[in-house]
């Protein structure tokens, strides 16, 4: 038995977790400050990082607490996200991190977001079994700053076949729902509105679809300037876009052309490298759109597919510590409790 503590504050989550053997959750401590960047309209980062600071204490002392551990030395390793993400906010979660792993003698283990959010899959539930370790596996990342394809030889083994080209798909959910007058953050904003609206009232495009150069990227700001330019249009004829049944019905729309993207491009890369499980992750896989049409299409095709439980979808500290079980992979973790590990706002996989 492997007991990984790890640490996640790369943007506006304070969170703390521990994960037994990379499967199975002991503790998953998040405090959201969601509330408090809703009056600015997005992360603010200086209070971001602030908050941080004011949460990590008790967010890992309720996580130790609540997986029975009352002192660090049982921990195996410790684990922390050092990008992609904001730099001030993943100061306070490396830091906190240094000191537990220099306190406890355990090594500490650097992981990136993207990996964490990959890793959310492998992470059993009562209901609801994990990933397996059969490769080839097709990722799907989809977040607030990224929109990632990814195919995985092993674990670890990632290739990028491709990206979006400009905006994430999180970030067009959350522009278009500004548009239409929706709160902050916009994807579940715009779920919420789409549950009542007409998807097909408003056609919209679905860029890069059977696009042969751009076979396995994305590009959402077409789609989000083809919103910006239907609600000018809607108001120039009287209709107010932000009205909330024709709120309702461009939130539909949208979404349905976003989510045809995803799952299409998912499903042609799923076919085109025989891949023998699909996981779609990051905070937009919590959307009810995207998993229906998912669950749909891929068991059409008789690929299994994964998607983690919504509190896995969002930033979490249980997808960090699984990462960094699955790096090391039973084997010992290099002793060394990284006391000079930097953070990376940008950070590739
Ligand atoms: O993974 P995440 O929590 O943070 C990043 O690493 O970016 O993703 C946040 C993004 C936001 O853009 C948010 O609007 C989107 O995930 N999101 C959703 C839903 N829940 C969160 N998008 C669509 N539908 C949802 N239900
Ligand atoms: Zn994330």
């Amino acid at each position: 038995m492997t007991l990984i503590l790890a640490i996640e504050t790369s943007c506006d989550e304070t969170a703390a977790a521990v994960v037994e053997s990379g499967r199975t959750l002991r503790s998953n401590v998040v405090a959201t400050q969601i509330e408090l960047h809703r009056r600015f309209g997005g992360v603010f980062p200086e209070v971001a990082s602030r908050q941080h600071v004011l949460a990590i204490q008790a967010v890992i002392r309720d996580a130790l607490q609540q997986a029975d551990i009352d002192d660090v030395r049982a921990l195996d390793a410790l684990a922390v996200t050092q990008g992609p993400g904001l730099a001030g906010s993943l100061l306070v979660g490396v830091n906190a991190a240094k000191g537990l792993a220099f306190a406890a003698g355990r090594p500490l283990v650097p992981i990136n977001h993207l990996e964490g959010h990959i890793y959310s899959n492998w992470i059993d539930l009562p209901d609801r079994p994990g990933a397996r370790d059969d490769f080839p596996v097709l990722v799907l990342i989809v977040s607030g700053g990224h929109t990632e394809l990814i195919l995985m030889a092993g674990h670890g083994q990632y290739r990028l076949l491709g990206s979006t080209l400009d905006d994430a798909a999180g970030e067009a959910f959350d522009k278009v729902a500004r548009l239409i007058g929706l709160g902050y953050p916009g994807g579940p904003a715009i779920q919420e509105a789409a549950a009542a609206g007409d998807a097909l009232r408003y056609p919209l495009p679905r860029p890069l679809m059977h696009n042969e150069e751009h076979r396995f990227n994305f590009s959402f700001s077409g789609l989000k300037t083809a919103v910006l330019n239907l609600t000018r249009q809607l108001e120039r004829g009287g209709v107010e876009p932000t009205d909330p049944s024709t709120a309702a019905d461009i939130a539909a729309s949208f979404q349905s052309a976003a989510v045809d993207v995803l799952v299409e491009k998912c499903a042609d890369a799923a076919k085109h490298y025989g891949v023998r499980q699909v996981c779609i992750c990051g905070g937009v896989s919590a959307n009810r759109g995207l998993r229906l049409a998912a669950q749909e299409r891929f068991a059409a095709m008789q690929i299994p597919l994964h998607i983690p439980p919504l509190f896995l979808c969002t930033d979490n500290a249980a997808m960090i510590a699984a990462a960094a079980f699955f790096r090391a992979q039973g084997s010992p973790f290099i002793a060394d409790s990284g006391l000079e590990m930097d953070v990376f706002a940008t950070l590739p996989l």
